[in-house]
């Protein structure tokens, strides 16, 4: 997955996939044209420009971006330390735009701070300062019990050994660790993390991240970290990249994952290199059908091929269009009339509802062009599908 984003191939985070895809959930997180600014009169500094952003529960987003995009600021509006200003935000469905300073407290219960700055208590061993979290949420529960869940925390974090040591006993990454499990123990429904992992070395910032996974997965708790460490980057479902206070891509890392499986697959392109796969997969479109639709039509000149997402479709061919294939997913259609220039040979009915991803004749050609040494190579395969 490293390497499908270090060669740029992504699909655009396309919202009409990713609601077919989170159908029903509300998201965790909806941002609405949110701006910010710190500051007055001339000293007024706009940080954030017009930023809109649906997190869902369960995800894992990867927030990057140079120092000073407004990273921070955005983590901190999402997790309430500070109030918004112009535009929307909801957050565990509740509206901080017009939050009441009791609501909002209320909502801080479920969110868990991993911040750069530790702020870990000096005079408390790493059980007490966990155990305070717990107790901040949690005051009416037994001292026992908040032991018990701040004790199996640190050792899910690889420090059962360290329970009674107090900070300075602990090493940098010690302490960032106890920060960490200060942050998830009392089971918050959404995470923000500010470069969690900074300070660790590889086997603890796998640890920290395979925990954060598995909330995510297992809980459907919601997870934002911002990071620049590139080793854990393939936890992530989304990499949100923020440029100057604008948000500049949001890409469905598992989805371009797919896509980009999918396209390597297919006998027709076996000859691209990975780079002009991932060209192509960066110019795929999103395309939703309901049963029935017919997608092409026999007879129609081709304007563009296809590859099937989600759903299955009949082909139809003849005066009475009779079916000679149906099709599924990672199947892919429309490359006749796109390689040979002539009318499409056949109709394409869905027969459920459809995702498609289609790429245009222009784009196709360019695609077939770079590999086009291959190209009596390609036609053999194409004569021994179809
Ligand atoms: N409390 C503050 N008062 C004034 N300016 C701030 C404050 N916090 C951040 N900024 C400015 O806002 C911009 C965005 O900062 P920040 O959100 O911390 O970015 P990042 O986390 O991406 O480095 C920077 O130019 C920074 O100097
Ligand atoms: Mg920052």
């Amino acid at each position: 997955m490293a390497e499908v984003l270090a060669s740029g191939s992504a699909v655009r985070f396309d919202p009409m996939l990713r609601k077919r895809i989170a159908a029903g959930q509300t998201p965790a997180i909806a941002a609405n044209r949110l701006q910010h600014h710190y500051g007055a009169g001339e000293l007024r500094k706009q940080v954030l420009f017009d930023n809109s952003l649906e997190i869902y529960p369960g995800e894992i987003i990867i927030m990057t971006g140079p120092s000073g995009s407004g990273k921070t600021t955005l983590l901190t509006l999402i997790g309430t330390l500070r109030r918004v200003q112009e535009g929307e935000l909801n957050v565990l469905d509740r509206p901080l735009h017009a939050a009441t300073q009791r609501e909002i407290l209320d909502l801080r219960r479920h969110i868990g701070f991993i911040f750069q700055a530790h702020n870990l208590f000096d005079s408390l061993t790493a059980l007490q300062n966990v155990r305070m979290a717990l107790e901040l949420v949690d005051p009416r529960g037994s001292r026992a019990e908040h032991n018990r869940r701040a004790k199996e925390m640190l050792e899910a974090l690889g420090l059962g050994n360290r329970v009674h040591h107090k900070p300075k006993q602990l090493s940098g990454g010690q302490k960032q660790r106890v920060a960490i499990a200060r942050g998830l123990v009392h089971q918050p429904r959404l995470v923000l993390a500010d470069e969690p992992t900074a300070a660790l070395d590889e086997a603890s910032g796998r640890t920290v991240v395979e925990l954060l996974r598995r909330m995510a997965k297992e809980k459907q708790v919601t997870i934002v970290i911002v990071t620049h460490d590139n080793r854990i980057l393939d936890v992530a479902d989304r990499i949100v990249n923020l440029v100057d206070g604008r948000i500049r891509s949001d890409v469905l890392v598992q989805e371009a994952a797919i896509v980009s499986q999918m396209l390597s697959k297919c006998e027709l392109f076996k000859h691209l290199t990975p780079r002009s796969l991932a060209e192509m997969a960066d110019h795929l479109q999103c395309e939703t059908y309901a049963a029935g639709e017919t997608v092409i039509r026999e007879g129609e000149p081709g304007d563009k091929f296809y590859l099937i997402r989600q759903g299955r479709v009949s082909v139809r061919r003849g005066p009475e269009q009779r079916e000679v294939a149906v099709l599924g997913e990672g199947d892919f259609f429309g490359e006749i009339a796109l390689l040979e220039d002539k009318p499409r040979n056949a109709s394409v009915v869905t027969l459920e509802p459809t995702v498609l991803y289609s790429l245009s004749k222009p784009q196709f050609q360019k695609a077939m062009a770079e590999q086009a040494s291959f190209e009596t190579e390609i036609r053999t395969s194409l004569f021994d599908r179809h």
